[in-house]
This record gives structure tokens, C-alpha cells and sequence, in this order.
């Protein structure tokens, strides 16, 4: 999720489950071609399973830039179908090469035969108004030709027209039933479903239609990086394993040690830690964590001793109204 899951959210995420297959933000081919490329593909080791998104509509680019990501050491090349803002429109990538499943297929060709990790495809379910199954069926038999095997599902039309990327995750209908018809249809492939799954309860649930297993698996994206505890549940819930951790102390810590390991090399505190504000949601103080993390000038004070201060607000009994306001 670009502005999100960066390194630094990931290396947080990973903290809290061994097994969570995680994502880059969109990376457009431009970028990595033209733009800082050791930068964007940089990660650390321990954000393994992950997978690089990459934006582009030209073949030969997109092969090139799957040949850097999996030397680079990813673990899966992901197209993006399905990112509806202007900018990616006018650079005729994201949703609106679900209108040319002819090209797409050559990108997903091209990509396969420069790399031997999987590639997949994130797409949306039509575009506009348009909901006609036979236009994603279309799709993704067209990508299913050209050796797609994974496809990851945003339930939802974009609006490439009158609606801004954010209104493009809420307001087009989420319908999970023509998911299902995708799974029923292409029996060979396999179908994670993405968009407003807000709990591990309706997610599992999910999991369970149209039978058990004929989902590959779920995509959590606004709810995980709001409530990334909800993450350490995921390797008991998904994968039978015990959680990576028992408490968010290890966490915290591990995320502090990783504040000053990225501080040496030049990295604000801010860039990482601001992934860090919704660990405590839910519980008594959680606002003023949160509050204290988001504080500039609190941050640029005390770098990454904020933490800790942070921390030490946690344990203090609330403070009264009064001395609230
Ligand atoms: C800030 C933000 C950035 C996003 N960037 C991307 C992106 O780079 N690539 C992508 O495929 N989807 C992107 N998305 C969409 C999410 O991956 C996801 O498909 C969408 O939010 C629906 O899932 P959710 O309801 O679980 O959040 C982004 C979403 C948000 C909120």
C-alpha cells in the first residue's frame, strides 16, 4: 500500500507474524528503471515471505524490472491491475489494463519466462458500472492462458471515473459472490479475496465459501495497518503455529533496537515509527500512545527515546478530564 506497507512497516508486521505473506507498496517500472532502484527494492531479510508490487504496462520493462526484484531476492512478482488514481491512469497501468487482457497476459508472458518465482496478478472485479462477470471472467481465463496461477481479488469495481482512490476502496459495492464464481470457474487457479474484511472472525469465515480450502487465502490491508496486533493471530489462525509473540513488550523492543540499528544509517525515527501508533488499540491509553508517537515535536526532541516516554504514558493511570483538555 504505497505511503504504507514500506520496509519499515513490513519489518514492524513481521514482527508479529512468522508467516503473513507481506507486500510492497506499488512500485512503477519508471521508478525502478530510471529512479533510485537499490532503494526501492532494499529490504531486510527478515521480511521474508514478501512480495514486490510492480506498476507498468510494457512488457519488456515489466520483465526487467521482475529480473531486478527476484535478484533482488523477492519472493513474488505481483502485477497491479487494479490501482484506480489519475496519475496511474494517465500512465495507462493499474485498473485500467483490466480493459486490455490482451497486453496484460503479454506483461504476465514476458515477466514468467525473465523470472522463475511466481508472478500474480491484483486486480479488481470490472471497472465503472460495468458488472458483467463475463468481463472479469474474461480477464482472468485471458491471464489463466498466459500462466497466471495466483490472482488476488479487490472485490470491487474502480471507478476510473469521478472517484478519488480512496473513495474507490468504500464506495463501489464490495461483492465476494463473484469471487466465488471465479474460484467455481477456474478450478486450477487459485483466488485470494481482498477488500473490507475487517476482523479474523469474517475473514475465517470467508475462508469457508464456496467450500473450505477453494480460497489460496485473504488479503488484509486498511484493518492490518490499523490494528497490526490483530496480526499475531494469524499464524494460529491461518497456519496451526504458535504466535510469534506473546505480548507487544518483544515486539516494542525488537522495533526500538531496529529504530537505532536504521538511525545509524540515517533514517528519521519518525519514518518507522509512525507505522507503530495503532499497536496499542484497544487498550486504556491507546490514545495517548498513539498521540505522543504522532507529536513532531515531541519526536524531534527525543528520537527514539519517544518510545519509552511513550511507553511510561502507558503505564500511568489515565489522567483526569479536566487536566486532559
Ligand atoms: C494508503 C493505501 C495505499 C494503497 N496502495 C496500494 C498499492 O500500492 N497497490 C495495491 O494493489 N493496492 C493498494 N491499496 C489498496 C489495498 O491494497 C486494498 O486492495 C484495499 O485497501 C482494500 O482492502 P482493505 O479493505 O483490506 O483495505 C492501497 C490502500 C491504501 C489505504
Amino acid at each position: 500500500m504505497i505511503a504504507w506497507t514500506d520496509r519499515h512497516c513490513r519489518h514492524f508486521h513481521r514482527q508479529l507474524s512468522r508467516r503473513a505473506r507481506l507486500y510492497t507498496e506499488m512500485i512503477t517500472t519508471g521508478a525502478l528503471i530510471h529512479g533510485p532502484r537499490e532503494r526501492l527494492l532494499a529490504f531486510d531479510p527478515v521480511e521474508h515471505p514478501v512480495a514486490i508490487q510492480l506498476g507498468g504496462c510494457d512488457p519488456a520493462d515489466l520483465a526487467r524490472c521482475a529480473r531486478m526484484a527476484e535478484r533482488a531476492g523477492y519472493d513474488e512478482i505481483n502485477l497491479n491491475c487494479g490501482c484506480p488514481s489519475e496519475r496511474v491512469q494517465r500512465g495507462a497501468f493499474g485498473a485500467c489494463l483490466m480493459a486490455e487482457p490482451a497486453l496484460v497476459a503479454d506483461c504476465v508472458r514476458a515477466m514468467r519466462d525473465a523470472v522463475s518465482v511466481p508472478v500474480t496478478v491484483k486486480h479488481r472485479i470490472g471497472l465503472d458500472r460495468n458488472e458483467d462477470y463475463g468481463f472479469v471472467r474474461d480477464f482472468v481465463g485471458e491471464l489463466t492462458l498466459a500462466g497466471c496461477e495466483l490472482f488476488i481479488v479487490h472485490a470491487r469495481n474502480a471507478w476510473l471515473k469521478g472517484l478519488n482512490p480512496k473513495e474507490n476502496r468504500d464506495i463501489p459495492p464490495l461483492r465476494y459472490e463473484v469471487v466465488r464464481r471465479l474460484v467455481r470457474d477456474f478450478p486450477d487457479r487459485r483466488f485470494v479475496l481482498n477488500g473490507g474484511i475487517r476482523s479474523h472472525d469474517e475473514a475465517l469465515r470467508l475462508l469457508e465459501e464456496p467450500a473450505p480450502g477453494a480460497l489460496a487465502g485473504v488479503m488484509l490491508g486498511r484493518e492490518a495497518y490499523g490494528n497490526p496486533w490483530m496480526l499475531v493471530e494469524v499464524d494460529t489462525l491461518y497456519f496451526g503455529q504458535a504466535p510469534t509473540v506473546g505480548s507487544r513488550e518483544p515486539v516494542v523492543d525488537a522495533m526500538r533496537a531496529y529504530v537505532r540499528r536504521e538511525a545509524a544509517a540515517g533514517t528519521e525515527p519518525r519514518a518507522i515509527i509512525r507505522h507503530m501508533l495503532g499497536l496499542f488499540n484497544g487498550l486504556p491509553g491507546a490514545r495517548r500512545w498513539r498521540r505522543m508517537l504522532s507529536d513532531p515535536a515531541a519526536l524531534a526532541r527525543e528520537g527514539e527515546r519517544i518510545i519509552d516516554t511513550a511507553l511510561e504514558t502507558l503505564a500511568r493511570p489515565r489522567e483526569p478530564a479536566a487536566a486532559a483538555l
